[in-house]
């Protein structure tokens, strides 16, 4: 599973991309909208730091409109991929930037139907929402181990994004679903490293080895 950072802010990204764990970056118009700059300048920026797929999202909801949006926004940067609402007038815009070749996120996509309509319409990624699904009671995770499951029947090559990530439970739990890639919150991300233990240990350790110097 790859690893993404679900961010828009750049100062942030660059912290964590020296770990040299992070592929890509998922952003939307919430995310966007935090850093208090305009998308046009803030993905530029995002790109430059990762060499992966950086998913930038169209506002227009008519199929022409997102088309127009998505030119212009993948003539950014070679790896801007291009975010579009799982609606028909997202599909039809899909089919036509795949004909283009511009890479597509189908992103807001709450069931198997969706993902599998997203897919037919040549969609590069398709981002199942885990979070916003646990909170209308239903299983996010499960959607996204559906969606693997029926992509590996059908021989499908869509990648599976697990996006609206909350904890480090869920990244583990889409770990094990074999989906392709999680893109996942800084604060999940600082979280994943951490185990009291190798806290412990490392402590303990340090204190030996000055024990040692002593004697
Ligand atoms: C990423 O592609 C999604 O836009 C993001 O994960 C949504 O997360 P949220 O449900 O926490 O807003």
């Amino acid at each position: 599973m790859k690893i993404f950072m679900d961010t828009a802010d750049v100062a942030e990204l660059a912290a964590y991309v020296d770990w040299g764990v992070v592929w890509g970056v998922t952003t939307n118009p919430s995310l966007i909208a935090k850093t208090g700059r305009p998308q046009e300048e803030v993905i530029p920026k995002i790109a430059a730091l990762v060499s992966g797929p950086v998913s930038a999202e169209v506002i227009a909801t008519d199929a022409a409109g997102m088309v127009e949006e998505a030119k212009k926004l993948s003539a950014i940067a070679p790896n801007v991929v291009i975010k579009i609402p799982c609606t028909a007038e997202g599909l039809r815009a899909t089919k036509v930037l795949a004909y283009l070749g511009i890479p597509t996120n189908v992103t807001l996509i709450f069931s198997l139907s969706q993902a599998m309509l997203a897919a037919r319409a040549g969609a590069t990624y398709v981002s199942p929402f885990i979070g916003r699904l646990d909170d209308i009671g239903e299983d996010g995770v499960k959607l996204v181990a559906d969606i693997v499951a029926a992509f590996k029947l059908y021989q499908i090559e869509t990648q599976v994004i697990a996006a609206s990530i909350r904890s480090v439970k869920h990244v583990e739990e889409v770990m094990l679903t074999g989906c392709h890639i999680a893109t996942i919150p800084t604060k999940v991300l600082a979280q994943m490293i951490k185990h009291e233990l190798t806290d412990k240990g490392l402590a303990a350790f340090i204190a030996d080895y000055e024990k040692s110097k002593k004697a």
